[in-house]
C-alpha cells in the first residue's frame, strides 16, 4: 500500500514537472515569435482535421436543441438568395461565380458550400449561419434577433446544390436581365436619378424590383408609392441599428443621408398600381403571393376600423387609412402591401423584435394584444386594398 502510494506520488510529481516544462516551453515559443501564424503556410493536414473535428462536434452539440420550421416556401428561398449574393457569395462562391483568388488564400479557406451543405442538417446550418465560427473568417449574423431571416438563408442553402448558374442568377439578381431587355420602369427611373445613383438603385432592384413592387412573392416589401418620409427614416433606422435586419442593416449602413433621401424620393414617386396578379409575374417560376379568403379579409376590416378594445388593440384606419384627409407622413401606407410581409412585421412588433423610426413604440403597443389569426386577418385586409385606396375613404361597400 505504502509502496503504491509512493509510486503514485512520484508519478504525479513527474507529470507535474512535464506539464510545467511544456507550459514554459509553450510560452517561450509564443514569446519568441516562432508560432506559425502565416495564412500562406496553410494548415498541416492533421491540424486541419483536428479543427474541423472540433468545429463539427461543437456545432452538433449546440444545434441539438433547435427545431427547423417549414422551409419549403419559395419566398423564403428567394429572400435567402438575395442575401446570399451580398453576404456569403464573396467568400463561398456560387453556381457560375467562382471564389476570388484573394479568398482562396485564406486559412482556413471558405469551402464551396454547394459541396458541403448535404453534410449538415438544417438546424446545424442555422447554428453556423447565426453564430459564425471563431478563429476563421466565418462571420456571425448581423442581427441575432432575426432568426426568421437566418432560416430564409438556410432554406436557400438547401436549394443551392441543385441550382444551375442561370437559376442562381435569376433568384439572386431578379429582373436584371429583363430590365436590360427593355423594362421601362428601370431605365426611366435610372435616367431620372442621374449617373451616381444608378448603380445604387440597381442594387436595390435585385430584391425590391425595378418597379419597386418587390418581385411578386412577399419576400421583399413593395416600396413603390410608399411615404417618402417613412422610407428614408426607415433606411436611417436600419443604418443606425434601430431596426433589426441582417439583410437591410448592412445595405443601409453603406448609404449616406443624401443617398437615403434620394432613394426614398425615387421609390415614393414610383407608381404602385392596383394589385397585379398574374400579369406582373413576368417570370412564371417566381412564386406568387397567396390570395386570401374573403372571410379573413372581412374580419381584418373589422379590426382595422374598430380595433379590439378587450385586447388593448386600437383601430388602425386613423393612421394607416383608408381615410379622408391628409395623413401623417411618418405612418407607412399598408394598402396593397404583401400580406406575408405585413404579417411578419406585425409579429415582429408584437415580440418587440422590430424597432424602427422614433414613432415605433406606437406599434409595439398596438400589436401587443393581437393573436396570430388577427395578425393574418389584418394583413390580408390591407393587402387586399388597392394601393391608392389607402388614403381615401373606402369605396368597397361594407359588410
Ligand atoms: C469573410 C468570409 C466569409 C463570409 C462572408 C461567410 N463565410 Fe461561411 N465560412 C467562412 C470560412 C472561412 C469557413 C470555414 C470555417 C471552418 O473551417 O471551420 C466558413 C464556413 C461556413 C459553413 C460551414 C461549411 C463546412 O462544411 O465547414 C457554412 C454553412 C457557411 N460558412 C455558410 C455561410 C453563409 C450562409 C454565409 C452568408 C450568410 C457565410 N458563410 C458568409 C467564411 C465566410
Ligand atoms: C438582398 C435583398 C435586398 C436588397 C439588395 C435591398 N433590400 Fe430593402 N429590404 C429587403 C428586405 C428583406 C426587407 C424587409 C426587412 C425587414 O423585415 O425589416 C427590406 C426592407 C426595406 C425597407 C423598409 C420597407 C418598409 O415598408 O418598412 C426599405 C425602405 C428598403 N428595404 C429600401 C432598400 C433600398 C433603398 C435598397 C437599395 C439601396 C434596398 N432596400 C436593397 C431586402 C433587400
Ligand atoms: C397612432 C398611429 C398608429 C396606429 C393606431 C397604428 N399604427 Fe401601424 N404604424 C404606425 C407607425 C408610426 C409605423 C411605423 C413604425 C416604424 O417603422 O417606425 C407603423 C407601422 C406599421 C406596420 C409596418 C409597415 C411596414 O411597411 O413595415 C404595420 C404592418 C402596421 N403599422 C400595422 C398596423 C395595424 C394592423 C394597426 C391596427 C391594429 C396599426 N398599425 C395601428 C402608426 C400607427
Amino acid at each position: 500500500m505504502r509502496y503504491m502510494f509512493g509510486h503514485g506520488k512520484a508519478l504525479l510529481l513527474g507529470l507535474a514537472i512535464l506539464g510545467g516544462t511544456l507550459a514554459v516551453g509553450g510560452v517561450l515559443v509564443v514569446w519568441s515569435g516562432l508560432v506559425p501564424i502565416s495564412a500562406s503556410s496553410g494548415h498541416w493536414p492533421v491540424t486541419r482535421w483536428f479543427l474541423h473535428f472540433a468545429m463539427r462536434n461543437a456545432v452538433e452539440t449546440r444545434a441539438s436543441g433547435i427545431k427547423a420550421p417549414a422551409l419549403s416556401d419559395p419566398a423564403l428561398v428567394l429572400k435567402g438568395a438575395g442575401h446570399y449574393a451580398t453576404g456569403c457569395m464573396p467568400c463561398h462562391g456560387a453556381p457560375g461565380k467562382p471564389q476570388s483568388l484573394i479568398v482562396q488564400q485564406m486559412t482556413p479557406k471558405p469551402p464551396l458550400l454547394s459541396q458541403r451543405v448535404h453534410e449538415w442538417t438544417p438546424e446545424q446550418l442555422f447554428w453556423i449561419v447565426k453564430h459564425g465560427v471563431k478563429f476563421t473568417a466565418m462571420p456571425a449574423w448581423v442581427s441575432l434577433q432575426r432568426e426568421d431571416e437566418i432560416w430564409a438563408v438556410v432554406a436557400f442553402l438547401q436549394e443551392l446544390p441543385r441550382l444551375s448558374p442561370e437559376r442562381y442568377e435569376h433568384l439572386a439578381y431578379g429582373e436584371r436581365d429583363d430590365a436590360d431587355a427593355g423594362g421601362e420602369a428601370a431605365t426611366g427611373s435610372l435616367r431620372a436619378l442621374g449617373e451616381p445613383l444608378g448603380p445604387l438603385v440597381a442594387h436595390c432592384t435585385r430584391c425590391h424590383g425595378a418597379d419597386g413592387r418587390g418581385r411578386g412573392s412577399g419576400a421583399f416589401p413593395k416600396l413603390a408609392g410608399q411615404s417618402e418620409t417613412y422610407l428614408w427614416t426607415s433606411l436611417l433606422a436600419y443604418a443606425e441599428g434601430e431596426r433589426n435586419s441582417g439583410i437591410m442593416q448592412p445595405i443601409a449602413a453603406e448609404l449616406s443621408e443624401t443617398e437615403m433621401r434620394t432613394l426614398a424620393a425615387h421609390y415614393a414617386g414610383q407608381e404602385n398600381a392596383a394589385s397585379q396578379p398574374a400579369s406582373h409575374q413576368a417570370n412564371a417560376d417566381e412564386p406568387a403571393a397567396a390570395t386570401a379568403d374573403s372571410a379573413s379579409i372581412a374580419r381584418g376590416r373589422d379590426i382595422a376600423r374598430r380595433g379590439v378594445p378587450g385586447q388593448g388593440v386600437p383601430s388602425c384606419v386613423d393612421c394607416h387609412g383608408p381615410r379622408s384627409g391628409p395623413s401623417n407622413p411618418h405612418y407607412p401606407r399598408l394598402a396593397g402591401q404583401y400580406a406575408d410581409y405585413l404579417a411578419l412585421q406585425l409579429s415582429l412588433f408584437k415580440s418587440e423584435t422590430r424597432g424602427g423610426t422614433p414613432y415605433v413604440r406606437i406599434m409595439h403597443s398596438a400589436a401587443k394584444g393581437l393573436n396570430e389569426t388577427q395578425i393574418r386577418d389584418l394583413a390580408n385586409y390591407y393587402s387586399s386594398l388597392a394601393p391608392d385606396l389607402g388614403h381615401q375613404p373606402e369605396a368597397v361597400p361594407s359588410e
